[in-house]
């Protein structure tokens, strides 16, 4: 069960930190000491990243780990300078080494000191006082302790739900499925990103504590001017990210943990998920209402009711009697499928999966070495022992029984893993992971934050091999540090309340501050049931997460778009559309965060370090740069409080200026979520559809707010699936829009990559310019264009061209 307020280190036995350290060696990247039996190493990764790797016991080197995507780091020039007090430096940043006792600080060339070890505490062990036959393949417990600067505060740590900041807070990283009506007091849920970004003076550094045992960080809570990381077991191997604006920070964090994949464009439509449509009239009856009603959708879902007896890899035939043939009727209507899988195979001697699983000896081990048993929606079941490289592709090959009838993607749930005896509990630390031949078998307690990312890679590189031409789709709800290169997380079992909308946001932002930036939560909420309003203010907010689902629980009132009649039905058609309508923008974002790990909707904070007001704003948030989103979190009410900060804004509706930093009052009826848009910065917009391909994009619409000033942005298109975008099928442009004295220039960069997208014309629309323009040019002649009093529109109807292309509206 998720842990609620407490505080570490919760280990008995005695801490001894470490103390006086002799250099054994060094090469050009790396510095070897050893205290004892213990051998610490600093390595300096890239010329912003160092590792610190502490090995008990006289166990070697070892920093193998499901987190780490980057081994082969280009050569760096490190400079070691010093005998006793050594520093170790790059061209950006200096690790500090002092060896008696042995403590480790950070500096860089702007003379801040970061992450330095607690004088008196350092790193060190846990003698256990009696340690036993159980505890001695974990090894003792492992701590770090910290000093934290003046004003140092912290952020990340993952999947959180109560606010940003997290200085003065205690963190467990242990992944559970937590019980129904998880509130903001709940520590740790589903995944665990034991990663800290920190903020000093506006300046950022990131930590990546790197161990799978459970984890707990004490963020200045006991003491505000120490921190403290600890592991029950395992080593201490932890990373620098030197920083120092939040997205180098990010950037490196996520090119040794992985990048979030390209998606498939179609994956960024709105989906419909339900806890289940139970058989395929309904499915197809849901599917009806979409285009009847002309809601945008581009994906439904089979919850566990499609299987035989909740069997995963299999077919309920008198409910789904022709599943590929009800997949492509659908696909011919725009609809994608996806289905659901557990990690729990069915103990049952006529059903192949589990026999062969068996058989191959895949599944987990009791210490006895009998298969370990528990309960899940089938009854009782085995375990896939997903460590095994063979486990996870036998899985990824059974996956076959669904993409042969033409599943699109895969929803890992339950894969923290959740069992029910006793009900949502996870697997007992003793639990053996034999790992395959040849491997050395693993406690549960060692890999535990693990076995979701296990799941969902096995699942991605099924996908993988069963299509090679096709961008795999995976959801995952568990996970560890790195998640986001196998699938995306959507973050499990919300409840349909206001509060859960409030938590959201958070949510999501401390996701994508920790590289988990493709999330998104159930839209209207899980558990109970939701109403109208919630509905509506839930989907105006929820059209702007990276993942756009809406899901319910079964016996709960039906929760369509439409399940509530109007005016949320309207409210609901219009958000959607919306969405649907922005996906070239959410794509371009994907694409950024693909190349750079740059978070999709950010925190305030992530743009703006300096201004210290961002790190509370908790209940809005940055999509991309150029929009702010500001929802209403509670029923009845129109009006709130929004934090603009440094720019221009212009409210999306009326086209209201705004000059920030400012605290302002927005007026935002149902249907009018707060939007602002930073201006000079162009939204590339999609023509309304009600699925990605129904029509050509054409046009693409460029959506701007000119001020006096200027802004850049960008858009990004390739095929929308597929790899070619790898080899340089992409077209990227930039787009310049400079407001001065009184003329407002747009400049479409010339077209990067070799990607045509198919389509005529592109409309440049204005909005919110007062007065009518003399005359608009296009490459100095006259333009096909017309103004607008109403909303002070200019559209400017422009022939798609690769070439550079400049706009002037001259008044
Ligand atoms: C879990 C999932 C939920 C799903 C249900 C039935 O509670 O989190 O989304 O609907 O199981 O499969």
């Amino acid at each position: 069960m998720a842990e609620i307020f407490e505080s570490p280190p919760s280990q008995e036995g005695r801490y001894q930190p470490l103390e006086r350290a002799k250099l054994l060696d060094h090469d050009d990247r790396s510095i070897r000491m050893g205290v004892g039996l213990v051998t610490v190493e600093a390595t300096a990764l890239a010329p912003d990243l160092f590792r610190i790797g502490m090995f008990p016991d006289g166990r070697p080197p070892d920093y193998t780990s499901e987190a780490v995507a980057k081994e082969d780091w280009e050569p760096v020039a490190a400079e070691m300078t010093g005998d006793e007090e050594i520093s170790f430096s790059t061209e950006a940043a200096t690790a500090h080494i002092s060896l008696n006792p042995l403590r480790v600080s950070f500096s860089d060339p702007s003379g801040r000191t970061f992450a330095a070890d607690d004088e008196e505490l350092g790193m060190g062990v846990v003698e256990l006082p009696d340690a036993d036959v159980f505890s001695a393949p974990m090894g003792s417990p492992v701590r770090l302790y910290k000093r934290r600067e003046e004003g140092e505060r912290y952020f990340g740590c993952g999947e959180r739900t109560s606010g940003l900041d997290k200085t003065g807070s205690y963190q467990v990283f242990w992944n559970v499925d937590p019980p129904a009506g998880h509130t903001a007091s709940f520590n740790n849920i589903y995944s665990s990103v034991p990663f800290t970004l920190s903020l000093v003076n506006g300046r950022a550094y990131g930590l990546f504590f790197d161990n799978t045992h459970r984890v707990e960080f004490d963020l200045a809570k006991a003491s505000v001017d120490r921190v403290y990381y600890g592991a029950e077991g395992g080593n201490v191997v932890y990373y620098v990210f030197c920083g120092s604006v939040p997205s180098d920070v990010l950037d490196r964090y996520t090119e040794l943990t992985g990048r979030t994949p390209m998606p498939p464009l179609w994956s960024l439509g709105y989906q419909q998920c339900r806890y289940s449509y139970m058989d395929e009239s309904e499915l197809r009856e849901v599917a009806r209402n979409f285009r009847e009603r002309d809601i945008p959708c581009d994906t439904l879902y089979l919850d566990i009711d499609y299987m035989d007896g909740y069997r995963v890899f299999t077919w309920n035939r008198e409910t789904f009697p022709e599943p590929e043939k009800l997949i492509s009727e659908l696909k011919e209507q725009g609809f994608n499928v996806v289905t659901i899988m557990d990690p729990g195979v069915k103990v049952d001697l006529h059903y192949p999966v589990y026999v062969e699983g068996g058989e191959r000896d895949l599944f987990c081990k009791t210490v006895q070495g009998e298969e370990f048993h528990n309960v899940v929606w089938p009854g009782i079941c085995a375990f896939p022992d997903f460590t095994n490289p063979e486990t996870r592709e036998w899985w990824g090959e059974n996956l076959r029984t669904l993409t042969d009838e033409g599943v699109a993607g895969i929803w890992c749930d339950m894969n923290e893993p959740s069992l029910f005896v006793p009900r949502q509990s996870t697997m007992p630390g003793d639990v053996v992971h034999p790992g395959g031949p040849g491997a050395e078998p693993k406690y549960h307690a060692q890999i535990h934050n693990t076995y979701g990312s296990l799941m969902a890679r096995s699942v991605r590189e099924g996908l993988l091999r069963h299509r090679p031409d096709e961008r795999p789709f995976a959801i995952t709800r568990a996970g560890y540090a790195g998640l986001q290169r196998h699938a995306l997380q959507w973050t499990g079992d919300n409840s349909s309340w206001w509060e859960h909308l409030w938590m959201s946001m958070p949510q999501l932002m401390n996701m994508g501050l920790s590289g988990v930036a493709w999330a998104g939560v159930d839209v209207g909420g899980f558990f109970d049931d939701c109403d109208g309003e919630l509905l509506a203010r839930f989907t105006e907010f929820g059209v702007f997460q990276p993942f756009c689902r809406n899901h319910t629980i079964k016996g709960s009132k039906q929760q369509e778009p439409w399940a509530f009649g109007e005016p949320y039905e309207s409210v609901c058609r219009k958000m959607i559309r919306l969405r649907q309508r922005l996906l070239p923008y959410l794509y371009t974002l994907f694409e950024e965060c693909h190349r750079t790990g740059t978070p999709i909707i950010r925190p305030l904070l992530f743009e703006y370090p300096y201004d210290e007001t961002t790190y509370a704003m908790d209940d809005e948030f940055l999509v991309g740069n150029a929009l702010l989103v500001a929802p209403i979190t509670r029923p009845g009410i129109e009006h709130r409080h929004v934090y603009l900060p440094d720019g221009t804004w212009s409210h999306l509706w009326s086209g209201e200026r705004f000059e920030g930093p400012a605290h302002i009052l927005a007026h935002a009826p149902l249907g009018e979520p707060a939007i602002y848009v930073r201006t000079n910065t162009a939204v590339p917009l999609w023509p309304e559809m009600n699925h990605v391909g129904e029509r050509p994009v054409d046009p693409l619409t460029l959506l701007l707010y000119p001020a006096e000033g200027s802004g850049e942005s960008t858009l990004y298109e390739d095929a929308g699936n597929g790899f070619a975008y790898q080899g340089g099928e992409y077209a990227r442009r930039h787009v310049l829009c400079e407001v001065l004295r009184g003329t407002i220039a747009v400049r479409l960069s010339v077209c990067e990559g070799f990607f045509t997208p198919e389509r005529e014309s592109i409309h440049l629309e204005l909005r919110a310019v007062n007065t009518r323009p003399k005359n608009v040019l296009v490459n100095d002649d006259e333009a096909d264009w017309d103004y607008e009093e109403v909303g002070g529109r200019i559209l400017v109807r422009l022939a798609e061209d690769p070439g550079e292309t400049t706009v002037e509206a001259r008044f």
